[in-house]
């Protein structure tokens, strides 16, 4: 017995912020944000709530899995941007998707809040306390962002996405995880209540490259796996140049990097979900491939987790 993820779901936002759109807002330009991120564009929730489009990522994520609302018997969503300070996301969620039998919660851990979720996930099914979970990450970060801070602004984007986990025959799809936190590095990156997202861009940099390359090697050794036998890594979508890093770091070939972040920038603790899905979708992520998965986050907070898909 073991954790199967069953299917996957999105939601993005139909408004699309380019950077010439941006040109026009701050003093910055297509060729800074391309040549320094790798990001083109990004989807802004205009008229979608948060909790609407971790709605609409969880209810495809049902439908594909072939799962009823009231089979669920845990719902956990990571974000660090609730709608309130509480009742949590989770609960909001619950309530609209009909998850009449799931108790629900919030996570929080910023950009590695997905890969936190699964991993209590995971636990939960391990220790028999839950059969089928749906794990959401989900981010309404224009909400966060300082309009005129021309540093962060060009950064982010909003979406969700989500997954059903369910504990069933045959051996678990998490062949090895390892989450980290290091709350003495608060400043590098964080928001107060209702403020803005404050960076220290250039030290978040080298501390996501380096955390991420050694939780990565960590976690591959784990499970006795060399970097070159992984398939696919789906990395959260920071920046396009910490991937790039990562991969000479890790020895693992480029082309091996699932990279969405052109089209929807930063998307925190939905990044993950949504590159998912969207791998799966174009057909680069097939059933038995090796998926080796990270994120690095405010906190700080980072961590991988291995697939066998
Ligand atoms: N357009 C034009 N110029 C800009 C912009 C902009 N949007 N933003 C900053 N600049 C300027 C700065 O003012 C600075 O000008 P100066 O030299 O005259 O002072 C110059 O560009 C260089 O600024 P730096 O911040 O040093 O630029 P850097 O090369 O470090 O790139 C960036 C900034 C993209 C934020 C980079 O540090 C980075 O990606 N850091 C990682 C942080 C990250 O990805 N955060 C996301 C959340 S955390 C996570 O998910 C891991």
């Amino acid at each position: 017995m073991g954790t199967t993820i069953l299917g996957t779901g999105v939601y993005l936002p139909e408004s699309v912020l380019t950077n010439y759109d941006l040109e026009k807002m701050v003093d910055t330009s297509d060729e800074w944000i391309t040549t320094r991120t790798g990001i083109k564009e990004r989807r802004i929730a205009k008229k979608e709530s948060l909790v609407l489009m971790a709605l609409k990522a969880s209810e495809e994520a049902l439908r594909r899995s072939g799962v009823g609302p009231e089979e669920i018997d845990t719902l956990v969503v990571a974000t660090l941007t609730p709608e309130k300070r509480f009742p949590s996301t989770g609960c909001f969620l619950q309530s609209k998707l009909g998850a009449s039998k799931a108790y629900a919660f919030d996570i929080s851990a910023a950009c590695s809040g997905f890969l936190f979720a699964l991993e209590v996930a995971d636990g939960l099914l391990k220790s028999g306390k839950a059969k089928k979970i749906l794990v959401v990450g989900a981010e309404k970060l224009s909400e966060a962002v300082d309009w005129e801070d021309r540093s962060t602004c060009v950064l982010f984007g909003d979406g969700a996405g989500a997954v059903i986990l369910s504990y069933e025959e045959g051996e678990s799809d998490i062949l090895a995880s390892r989450m980290y936190s290091d709350g003495n590095l608060w400043d590098i990156l964080y928001a107060d209540n209702c403020g803005f997202i404050k960076m220290k861009g250039r030290e978040l940099f080298k501390v996501a490259v380096r955390n991420m390359e050694e939780v990565c090697r960590e976690v591959l050794s784990m499970a006795g796996v060399s970097p070159r036998e992984v398939d696919l890594v789906v990395p959260h979508q920071a920046n396009v140049r910490i991937i790039n890093a990562l991969a000479e770091r890790l020895g693992i070939d480029r082309e091996k990097f699932f990279v969405n972040i052109h089209k929807y920038g930063n998307t925190s603790a939905a990044s993950i979900p949504i590159a998912l899905h969207e791998a799966i979708e174009e057909g680069k992520l097939k059933r038995g491939d090796l998926v080796l998965m990270t994120a690095m986050g405010g906190g700080l907070t980072w961590g991988a987790t291995l697939l066998r898909f």
